[in-house]
């Protein structure tokens, strides 16, 4: 059974009275550093997750302890509290429960002392 937002996921198309929201992939994705994710679309404000591509159940949601609360830009920035090595994907929700989705990245190691401090 898909979830309500999954199903608008899938059928989502620019009709009139709904917008797409679409998620830029970032470059790279360092473990324990700052990403900027970046969308265009949908209506504020946004909520914004990092999700593991194997495992869509085991998100990080963007108003946790790292990161700031929900959005009225079109971008954030926030550390990657994840593991390196994990390939990881950000989901971006609307207003409208909208959800727009960017591709995998694979979080590098940090080769920085203390590099996995963020996870403690
Ligand atoms: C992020 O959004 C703010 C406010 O809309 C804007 O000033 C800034 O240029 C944006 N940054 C990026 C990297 O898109």
């Amino acid at each position: 059974m898909l979830s309500s937002n999954s199903l608008v996921f899938l059928v989502c198309v620019a009709t009139a009275g709904v917008y797409c929201v679409t998620v830029d992939t970032p470059d790279s994705a360092v473990m324990c550093k700052d990403v900027t994710i970046t969308w265009s679309g949908g209506v504020a404000p946004y909520i914004v997750e990092i999700v593991n591509s194997e495992d869509p159940t085991d998100t990080l949601p963007f108003n946790d302890r790292f990161n700031p609360g929900p959005t009225n830009d079109l971008n954030v920035t926030h550390i990657v509290a994840w593991e390196a090595n994990y390939d990881v994907y950000w989901t971006v929700t609307d207003a409208q429960g909208e959800v727009g989705k960017s591709a995998s990245v694979t979080v590098q190691e940090n080769p920085e002392p203390g590099e996995d401090e963020c996870l403690n």
